[in-house]
């Protein structure tokens, strides 16, 4: 399979993922900063972007690149503090163009914050959402921070990159 992943994250709980799906399928991993990393090249795509205030943080590749993505297959994995829920849902969906989202498999995980890895104005703005959070237990993780990375949560990705090398018709 002719596949690769593309992932966008700031603190690294998002590459992390990309990586231990590498090690995994066998997939090579890209840093969408990087300027070889062209999705042309492959017809088999696992997008990864952290949710950064409710938005994807790749929703501008994604756009700059969307002649390239659309018509190929698609797994978008999210990395957020927020668990699966239709809120997180509709993040996702709002940040991407909708004929682009319906044609992926969006696997939500979830991700890590760790305050003394972020910006002072960065720490205030998260002083400021907790305090106007109405949900007690996401204001208390905004405050103190959380880790939810595990590994074991990649499985429903690496069922679907099986699933679509089944897929496949032998040349
Ligand atoms: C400035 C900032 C804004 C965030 N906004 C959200 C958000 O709107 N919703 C959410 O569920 N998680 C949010 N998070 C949590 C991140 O999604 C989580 O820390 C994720 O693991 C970051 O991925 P990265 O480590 O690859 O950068 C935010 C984190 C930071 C630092």
């Amino acid at each position: 399979m002719n596949g690769a992943i593309f992932f966008s994250g700031k603190y690294g709980s998002t590459e992390q993922y990309a990586n231990w799906i590498g090690e995994a399928t066998g997939l090579p991993v890209f840093d969408i900063k990087d300027p070889n990393a062209d999705p042309s090249k492959y017809d088999y795509l696992i997008l990864g972007s952290s949710i950064l205030f409710f938005k994807l943080s790749n929703r501008k590749w994604v756009s700059a690149n969307l002649s390239k993505l659309k018509g190929r297959s698609k797994i978008l994995f999210s990395v957020s503090g927020a668990g699966p829920s239709d809120k997180l849902n509709r993040w996702v969906a709002n940040s991407l163009p909708s004929e682009l989202f319906s044609q992926m498999e969006h696997v939500a995980l979830r991700g890590r914050l760790d305050h003394s890895k972020v910006s002072w104005w960065v720490r205030l703005l998260l002083l400021i959402g907790s305090l106007i959070n109405p949900d007690p237990k996401a204001s208390k993780e905004e405050r103190n921070g959380f880790d939810y990375v595990d590994k074991e949560s990649i499985e429903p990705i690496l069922k679907l990159v099986r699933q679509s090398k089944h897929r496949e018709v032998p040349a």
